[in-house]
């Protein structure tokens, strides 16, 4: 349902970000940082359609594929590949093309795979890589470089600008965590720097982790990266939204959810959508977040569990309880001590976890939850735990 609203605002950055592409004279890699469901992808795919023949434009999302390592590197080289087909002028051409492209590669960088290409049922090139003879396995390290190098090939092939777009870019950091792939970063770092015609455009909602990777001295991605921070529509356009997934709405009702959920455009839509008849949006916004399976109680649950849920349940159920005490407004952190009955000392790691997921926000009142609708999540359900 969501999907098939259309597209409304987003000018500035749209525009900020298709003037960059189109300037051949600059090639700035831009990260686009906002809390979920915010719009960043709708962004992006817009970015993609306004862009259509002008540049080599690929997207990978992360949160639609929870791509491993070798998966990424084959699936930017394969989309990389299907967009460049169709303006290479014929598929044979394009394949006897991309081969010399990957054995320049190959014997630049020494590697020990060879790379087929064979047209599906559709015409559509599907390439494949095998490691050699001697070799077991593909090493993720190789893949990934000879995958951004191969971006930055295309690019000089085809005398076209490449953008490598990849959503919820965080993934890609957590591949340190995969033997061999540690400096997962400094990797990304050297293609950056030897991109040629590539731009890069990530994105994601860890506000703080991505942060941190693109603005701290100290990481490899330091000053590689413009930051455009995407927040809520401005009245105007979230009212528009609002009118535009509703049949026959008021604007008296539109501004009524907006006040109730700011111009969150997913919270505008579940309030525009799974409006009753008769029903005051006071009363919508509440039986959403209410009824077990209301958009907005779903959704503040799913943001729990996908925050916390990697920590064990002792922990969880700590997490939990500071959350509740600071549903009804900042508190600092002996009073938190206080209500949760959690030691002092231990207070500042969990409250720095919690910060650290954007949950929580420290201001000089002291500790509250960030997100309206979490806290009146919150204030609805019982503290049980
Ligand atoms: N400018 C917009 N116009 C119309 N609908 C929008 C707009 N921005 C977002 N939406 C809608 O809001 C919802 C969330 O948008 P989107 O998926 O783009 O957010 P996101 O920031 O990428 O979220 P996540 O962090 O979960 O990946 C979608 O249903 C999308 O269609
Ligand atoms: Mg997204």
């Amino acid at each position: 349902m969501a999907a098939m609203t259309e597209f409304v605002d987003r000018e500035e950055i749209l525009s900020h970000l298709v003037n960059s592409i189109e300037t051949k004279r600059r090639n700035v890699n831009y990260a686009l940082v906002g809390p979920r469901q915010i719009g960043k992808t709708s962004i992006l795919r817009e970015v993609v359609r306004i862009l259509g023949d002008k540049a080599i434009v690929v997207h990978l999302d992360f949160s639609i594929h929870r791509y491993s390592p070798e998966d990424f590197s084959r699936s930017l080289m394969q989309s990389l590949t299907g967009v460049y087909a169709r303006r290479a002028g014929g598929i044979k051409k394009l394949v006897s093309r991309v081969l010399n492209i990957f054995q320049g590669l190959k014997d630049l960088r020494r590697l020990r795979f060879s790379l087929s290409i064979e047209l599906d049922s559709q015409g559509r090139p599907q390439l494949s890589l095998k490691p050699e003879i001697a070799e077991k396995r593909i090493k993720e390290k190789e893949l990934i470089e000879l995958a951004f190098a191969y971006a930055t090939k295309v690019a000089e092939e085809a005398g076209t600008r490449v953008v490598v777009i990849i959503d919820e870019f965080q993934h890609l950091a957590e591949f340190a965590s995969y033997p061999g792939l540690k400096g997962i970063l400094d990797i990304f770092r050297h293609a950056l720097d030897e991109r040629g015609n590539v731009s890069y455009i990530v994105s994601g909602s860890r506000i703080h982790f991505i942060t941190n990777i693109l603005s701290d001295g100290k990481s490899p991605l330091f000053g590689r990266f413009t930051i455009i921070q995407v927040g809520e529509l401005e009245e105007k356009y979230a009212l528009e939204l609002y009118m535009k997934a509703r049949p026959k709405p008021s604007s008296k009702e539109a501004r009524a959810a907006y006040s109730l959920v700011g111009g969150h455009p997913f919270y505008l839509l579940a309030m525009a959508e799974n409006r009753r008849e008769n029903e005051r949006p006071e009363e919508t916004y509440k039986r959403l977040l209410s009824d077990p399976t209301g958009a907005l109680n779903l959704y503040a649950r799913y943001i729990i569990a996908e925050d916390l849920g990697t920590h064990a349940k002792s922990r969880q159920s700590r997490f939990l309880k500071i959350l509740h005490a600071l549903k009804k407004g900042p508190l600092s952190v002996s009073e938190i001590s206080k209500q949760t009955t959690i030691a002092l000392t231990s207070l500042p790691w969990y409250l720095q976890q919690l910060i650290s997921y954007d949950l929580v926000i420290k201001s000089e009142d002291g500790y509250y939850v960030r997100e309206r609708v979490l806290r009146d999540y919150l204030i609805g359900i019982q503290n049980d735990i």
